[in-house]
């Protein structure tokens, strides 16, 4: 399974690269707003300095909401580094984008994903990856790892190359029982990430060993 770090923010990502198991990068307008990124310059150079630190995948989400604004700002994306993926909104227009993009051969992410049926549809489409939403669905008492077992059963029962890119995932838990159903990727804060190093056994185990050295 990749994990990917859902932040604009370039420490955390540098952090998170240097640990050595980042595989990529997700962003949205709300996570580029809270790093204070403003404007078309900015936000295209921040996206080529993410780049530049992670070896993987980026999403770059697109603003627009009709198909030929999506398609100028994906173009756009795409030709700012090979490592940009085009984060395009689960909406009617979104879908033809990412068929046009998928023909074009540049490489989407279906964002906005609460059901089973818009992530058939995304995977029709030709959307490299579909992120279904799992803490916003837990967020209003509905399962949304549920969300990611029903898409992996349909995904696998048509032999779909679009990958699941569990997104909203916020704790620990969602990672393993994320790894546990089968999703190709997460992606999470770096705290859920470095969560997952924790035990108190680990903790008393090393102190205990550390103390045993000495003697
Ligand atoms: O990037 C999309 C998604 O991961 C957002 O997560 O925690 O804001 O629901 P969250």
């Amino acid at each position: 399974m990749k994990f990917f770090i859902d932040t604009a923010n370039l420490a955390q990502i540098k952090e998170a690269q240097e640990l050595g198991i980042l595989d990529g990068v997700t962003t949205n307008p709300s996570l580029m707003a809270k790093e204070g990124i403003k404007g078309k310059d900015a936000i295209m150079k921040h996206y080529v300095d993410i780049c530049n630190i992670v070896d993987g995948d980026v999403s770059a989400e697109v603003i627009a909401t009709d198909f030929d604004g999506m398609i100028k700002e994906g173009e756009e994306f795409a030709e700012l580094h090979p490592q940009i993926v085009v984060k395009v909104p689960m909406i009617k227009e979104g879908i033809k984008a990412i068929k046009y993009f998928s023909e074009k051969g540049i490489r989407t992410n279906c964002t906005l994903v609460f059901s089973a049926g818009q992530a058939l549809l995304a995977a029709k489409a030709g959307a490299s990856y579909v992120s279904p939403f799992v803490g916003r669905l837990d967020d209003i008492s509905t399962d949304g790892l549920r969300l990611i077992e029903d898409i992996r059963v349909i995904y696998d029962n048509y032999g779909f190359a679009t990958e699941i890119l569990a997104a909203s995932v916020r704790h620990p838990m969602h990672i393993i029982e994320c790894a546990t159903i089968g999703a190709d990727v997460v992606t999470c804060p770096l705290s859920a990430i470095t969560a997952l190093l924790k035990h108190p056994l680990t903790d008393s185990g090393l102190a205990t060993f550390l103390a045993d050295a000495k003697k």
